[in-house]
């Protein structure tokens, strides 16, 4: 190739950052703040969009306990490096200097009190500060890695050329025009395109396509914090409670959540499900202890001998460790125990006792999917991390590649973690590239 990537023209750059998210900003305004000369490119035509629906509006944007065990990957110690480099106390900080009014809420998770606006506009002031070039509505047409050793002089080295185009909008596809093309180059080539999450917001598989590029290896990909639905019967008396929420343990064999459950009229979500779809394969069983502090078993033998003439129902309403919401023990009655709905605890076998326990301390679902990409608040799997420096999330198979935020093999539970993930691992790339 010859020398028509001029290091001197102005379109190289020390570090182009593909993605104009939460991690692509904050390893922007990280390497800006070393000297280095960044563009970050987006084909979007607003930068930062899922922080600003983030959090209800709120964005949830880190939290007081960041441990690894909140993250899922296939390698489980990949995220500890980066996120022991940069704690969560590091960018309250930013928020703080910035002054932006912030509150905790359970569990450790920090909003804006306003508005999510106040942390992309802390981002974009905190790059623009530092000369960071954010360039909008631009797609990437080609990126090719160039013979990096034929300029010596180590500080014009270039390692990539990337080819870019105008996003056309509807007026100049009516008149034909054909969008003309630019081409850049750069040393250090940071891919944080994010994941296959809400397509409508940006959302695209460049990412994973670049580093197939490159020879990476990608972890099956798949939409995660994203509520369950369900086709069979159980599906129907889940949609006819939508609207009711309470507090549940939601399980499968390896992991518990106790938080609250939403019942909606497409299946299953709130906190408690969401959390457990990061750990839930396809075809799996989950299990919903609807009572999660009364043995339910132990309940009704009890008041079987010490007030016979009691009804199920009764004993459920009265229950002070948490009574169900009327409507859900209606159904629930309905559903499991119509037959004996009227009879006296005293004329009821033990071990109808027993098994009706067992159901409502570990209700057994199969959800017959998820909603999917279109709701989800993450993408699982991605760029295998074993193939990327967890000190630097440089690629180790590419010099000057980079990858970061959730197109990897990282998924953070809710509360968060996900974009803790982002910040952190943008940090440690943009300390280095
Ligand atoms: P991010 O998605 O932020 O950025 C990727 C960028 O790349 C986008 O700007 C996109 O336009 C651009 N891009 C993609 N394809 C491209 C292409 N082909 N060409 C050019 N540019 C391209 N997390 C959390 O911790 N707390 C919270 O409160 C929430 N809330 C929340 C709500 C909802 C509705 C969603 C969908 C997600 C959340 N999250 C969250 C998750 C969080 O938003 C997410 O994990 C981070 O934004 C990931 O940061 P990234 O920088 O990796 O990707």
């Amino acid at each position: 190739m010859s020398h028509q990537h001029n290091a001197h023209s102005s379109t190289h750059y020390d570090v182009i950052i593909v993605g104009a998210g939460a991690s692509g900003l904050y390893c922007a305004l990280t390497a800006g703040r070393r000297g280095r000369r960044v563009l970050v490119l987006d084909h979007a035509n607003k930068a930062g969009k899922k922080i600003l629906m983030s959090g209800g509006g709120r964005c949830n944007f880190t939290n007081y306990f960041v441990e690894p065990e909140h993250f899922i990957g296939s390698n489980p110690h990949f995220c500890k490096s980066a996120l022991s480099r940069y704690p969560s106390w590091e960018f309250i900080g930013m928020v703080a200097a910035h002054q932006i009014p912030y509150h905790e809420r359970e569990h450790g998770q920090l909003f804006c009190d306003d508005s999510a606006q106040d942390i992309l506009t802390m981002l974009l002031d905190e790059c623009a500060a530092v000369g960071v070039q954010v360039r909008l509505n631009t797609q990437i047409d080609s990126v090719q890695a160039l013979e990096s050793l034929q300029i010596s002089d180590k500080e014009d080295k270039t390692r990539f050329q990337l080819i870019t185009s105008k996003k056309l909008n509807k007026k100049d596809i009516t008149t034909d025009a054909k969008p003309s093309q630019t081409r850049y180059s750069c040393t250090s080539l940071v891919v944080a395109t994010g994941g296959l999450s809400i397509p409508t917001m940006g959302a695209s598989g460049l990412g994973y396509e670049l580093a197939q590029q490159f020879r990476h290896t990608l972890i099956a990909t798949d939409a995660s914090l994203v509520p369950f639905t369900f086709t069979d019967k159980t599906g129907e008396l889940i949609r006819s409670l939508a609207g009711i929420s309470l507090p549940v343990i939601a399980s499968n064999e390896r992991i518990a959540f106790k938080l609250p459950v939403l019942f909606t009229h497409r299946g299953l979500s709130g906190p408690a499900i969401l959390q457990l779809s990061n750990y839930w394969q396809t075809g799996e069983t989950i299990s919903i202890n609807l009572l999660p502090d009364t043995d339910v078993t132990a309940l009704l033998l009890a008041h079987k001998k010490s007030h016979p003439k009691q009804l199920i129902r009764t004993v459920l309403t009265d229950n002070t460790d948490g009574a169900l919401p009327k409507k859900l023990l209606a159904a629930l009655q309905a559903h499991l125990w119509d037959d004996i709905k009227d009879t006296e605890l005293a004329n009821i076998k033990d071990e109808r006792l027993v098994e009706l326990g067992a159901t409502l301390n570990g209700w057994q679902l199969k959800p017959s999917g998820t909603e999917g990409y279109r709701t989800a608040e993450v993408t699982r799997g991605g760029v295998k991390t074993d193939e990327v420096s967890s000190k630097t999330m440089q690629s180790n198979l590419q010099e000057g590649l980079y990858f970061i935020g959730e197109v990897l093999d990282v998924t953070g539970w809710l509360g968060g973690y996900n974009f803790q993930w982002a910040w952190a691992s943008g940090f440690v790339c943009g300390e280095i590239v």
